[in-house]
């Protein structure tokens, strides 16, 4: 099978140690609010380079009141990557997380190498109406599955940018502090911005060829105003000198692929993806995540992991069954989650089911008979 085989949690948020053993189906995890469903997920996005699908600072993994270091392992089926079997994260109390890949250390960013892992989170219903910083993010996360060098390209890009930063909070003018700084900027900028472009017409070219029950989002993108932006090595350095003086006043810098934006259309509407319906823009999320994971499955032989969180709550029962449809059509070893076991109903038989619960502060995973 691909994906995890068994992942274990422990001393991580409410699970003092979790174990699941899982088989490659769905997995439908169901409980009450507060049960520690979320976190399970949680724990599975930092499988992959970053915060996790919260975004948390590592001190706030740590299951309380004990503080201990928390540790998350994952043993991988022979499907996934013959080159994968088990990964650990960990972090020590005051110390920043940790990471071996089969047994050796390694960096966040070799996850992305990895593992293929995109999510969709409750947080993320005003993505397309809030500023482009999460359209931004939820773009890099899909690019980062298609183009695993995105990881070490955006560090480079925002090392640099921070120097840049330091000389511009301290006014300083001489060009010739400027230019290597921005020659750097622009050449890892250049990679994002090609692997952004990329990941776009890939994401168009899979919903165009596959049939779905979901809706076609029109993807382009775009600059903080919704102007071009520069995407070549050569454009983006003459930009960057450019806004210097612009920069020296803001103290920081405004222009670069930092700044990019994530614009959607909903195709059959010819509407853009702010002024559509709260169930449609839930959608079009719903759609992009399917198509990302198509066309991993098309590049690669194999769909991504997906971590759908409280997902089936806003569709109704049709677009839900067609949901759990194209995940088991794609064989996507997808974790969702829900308050009730009957939200994965049409599931039955084919998904694994889990059942959170907490007693007094401490989560316990149980799984259930699906049929
Ligand atoms: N570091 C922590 N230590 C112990 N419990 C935590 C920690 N962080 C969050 N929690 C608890 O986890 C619970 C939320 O779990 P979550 O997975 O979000 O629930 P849900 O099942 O609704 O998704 C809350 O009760 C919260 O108090
Ligand atoms: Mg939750």
């Amino acid at each position: 099978m691909a994906g995890i085989e068994n992942l274990t949690l422990s001393h991580f948020r409410s699970h003092r140690r979790a174990e699941m053993q899982l088989d490659g189906r769905p997995v439908a995890l169901f409980g009450a609010n507060g049960a520690g469903k979320t976190n399970i997920l949680e724990a599975v996005s930092l499988l992959s380079p970053g915060r996790g699908l919260r975004r948390a600072m590592a001190e706030d993994l740590a299951r309380r009141p004990e503080a201990l270091g928390w540790k998350i392992t994952a043993r991988f089926g022979a499907g996934a990557s013959a080159a994968l079997q088990d990964l650990a994260t960990w972090a020590e109390p005051g110390r920043s997380r940790d990471v071996r890949i089969n047994g050796k250390a390694a960096t966040q960013s070799a996850l992305a190498q990895v593992v293929r892992m995109v999510w969709l989170v409750p947080a993320m219903d005003r993505l397309w109406i809030e500023g482009a910083e999460g359209r931004r993010r939820f773009l890099d996360r899909l690019t980062l599955s298609l183009a695993p060098d995105h990881a070490d390209l955006a560090l480079a890009y925002e090392k640099a940018m921070r120097e840049r930063n330091r000389l511009l909070k301290d006014q300083i003018t001489d060009p010739g502090w400027y230019q290597a700084l921005e020659a750097r900027m622009a050449a890892s900028g250049a990679g994002l911005m090609a692997n952004r472009r990329h990941a776009v017409a890939r994401l168009m070219a899979a919903q165009n060829a596959g049939q779905s029950a979901f809706p076609t989002a029109d993807l382009v993108l775009i600059g903080p105003q919704a102007d071009p932006m520069p995407m070549s090595e050569a454009d983006l350095a003459t930009a960057l000198a450019e806004s210097r003086r612009r920069d020296l006043a803001a103290g920081r810098s405004l222009t670069g692929p930092h700044r990019a934006d994530l614009g959607a259309i909903f195709r059959a509407k010819g509407m853009p993806a702010a002024q559509c319906s709260t169930g449609e823009q839930k959608a079009l999320l719903i759609a992009l995540l399917l198509a990302n994971a198509r066309a991993l499955w098309q590049d690669t032989g194999t769909a991504p992991i997906l971590l759908l969180d409280e997902v089936a709550a806003h569709l109704d029962s049709n677009r839900r069954a067609a949901l759990y449809d194209e995940l088991l059509g794609l064989g996507a070893q997808a974790f969702m989650t829900g308050t009730g076991a009957e939200l994965f109903d049409s599931l039955a038989g084919q998904a694994q089911y889990f059942e959170v619960v907490d007693q007094e502060g401490l989560s316990t995973v149980l799984e259930k008979d699906g049929t």
